[in-house]
């Protein structure tokens, strides 16, 4: 049997079963839902795109999968020297992987041996932000911060949890900066810590601190990148040594990811001694499949301009959410294509699942957190479904 994530199996509902996708549209055996979250923030072009697909079968009747080590391949290569295009400045090392935990890993070594290899061993702290979420593996849960779901997991050494604050930042750098490798963000945006928001002015001010005390500064763009907070990338902003992305890497189609490191971190690897290499390649890295997909979904997103989508989607989403009130309301959020309902008590959420698929939306909260972060795709009468039906719940409650 299936075991399914972040849920007690012993009171699980059943799963709606999912027998077909299309545009924005998930279809049941009863119902076709849109889907006001991406499949975990991921299919940015909604479900089957023809020209997407139209590249996966090209690519499969060639071949889907070799390995990364001692062969290459042309997707592989097109989608590094695409990133290569795409990104800010001197992110040009582009390292695969398979999904954005991992890829969060590979930051981290690539920081903490960037400086091994500098022989700087005990420089190999991390400092991340509070309420940070990184993926579920083990380095990744270690710089989280978030006991909803890592509690069993509690292990925290030589990782700092600071506030967004950039006095906190600077305490902790001038005490142990001979300690910490690296300072990892999520950018602008904290997803699953409840789609927290901050301003860029901490991320410029903690750039000039990392410069000054010689830390790596790495930003996590899983959840962020490819146009999620309005900017195609928060790097564009503010450049980070190194850069992780993942979920619409792919589209939402595959599990692929990549780490993209800054010429001075690749440098600090590059040399005649073999133990300086960085020791580190899944299976799947550079998967043929998923990296023709990557080029496709990224053509696409550059030729039909999914930034001015985003921002009309900011726009609909400021018009119709931001004046939202209610006696359980505490909070609404709008960055780029997400919106964030928080409420003091999630009470108020019991059998909103439900309500939206009765009114034809796949949506899911968590925690005290009701919110959205559509597909590009969106019609604009499709996204105000969603916020009518976010609407109509706290009307009648
Ligand atoms: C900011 C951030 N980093 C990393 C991850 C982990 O990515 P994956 O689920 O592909 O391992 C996530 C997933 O939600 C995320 O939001």
């Amino acid at each position: 049997m299936i075991w399914y994530p972040y849920v007690q199996m012993k009171k699980m509902k059943n799963p709606y079963k999912v027998i077909d996708a299309k545009g924005v549209y998930i279809h049941t055996p009863e119902k076709k839902m849109i889907d006001s979250i991406s499949s975990w923030w991921s299919s940015i072009h909604g479900y089957s795109n023809e020209e997407i697909n139209e590249a996966a079968k090209k690519q499969i009747d060639k071949f889907s999968h070799v390995m990364l080590g001692g062969l290459t391949h042309d997707p592989a290569q097109n989608l590094a020297d695409k990133l290569r295009e795409v990104l800010p400045g001197d992110l040009d090392y582009v390292f695969y992987s398979d999904s954005g935990s991992v890829a969060v890993e590979v930051s981290l070594k690539m920081a903490i041996q960037y400086f091994n290899n500098k022989g700087m061993e005990e420089k190999k702290e991390i400092v991340a932000l509070k309420e940070a979420y990184h993926g579920d593996t083990f380095k990744a849960m270690a710089i989280g911060d978030d006991p909803d779901y890592h509690k069993a997991f509690p292990e925290k050494e030589g990782i700092h949890h600071i506030a967004v604050d950039i006095k906190e930042l600077e305490e902790v750098f001038e005490k142990r900066h001979d300690k910490i490798a690296a300072f990892i963000v999520e950018p602008l945006l904290q997803g699953a810590a409840g789609m927290k928001m901050y301003d860029v002015k901490f991320l410029e001010e903690a750039r000039v601190l990392c410069d000054q005390y010689d830390v790596i500064f790495i930003f996590d763009e899983v959840a962020t990148g490819f146009g999620r907070t309005g900017n195609m990338f928060v790097s564009d902003l503010v450049k980070p040594d190194i850069i992780v992305l993942g979920k619409a890497l792919t589209g939402g189609y595959v599990g692929h990811a990549a780490t993209v490191a800054s010429r001075k971190i690749y440098d600090g690897f590059y040399s005649d001694d073999p133990e300086h290499a960085l020791m580190h390649g899944p299976t799947f890295m550079g998967n043929a499949l998923a990296c023709a997909i990557s080029l496709k979904s990224l053509e696409i997103f550059i030729r039909e301009d999914y930034m001015a989508k985003i921002e009309k989607i900011e726009r609909i989403l400021n018009e119709e959410l931001k004046d939202l009130k209610s006696e359980h309301i505490k909070d609404v959020r709008i960055m780029g294509a997400c919106a964030c309902i928080e409420v003091y008590d999630n009470k108020v959420f019991e059998g909103f699942s439900e309500f939206a698929y009765e009114n034809g939306i796949w949506n899911r909260p968590f925690l005290n957190f009701m919110y959205t972060m559509p597909p590009y795709i969106i019609k604009e009468e499709e996204l105000i479904r969603i916020t009518d039906t976010f609407k109509k719940w706290f009307a009648q409650k």
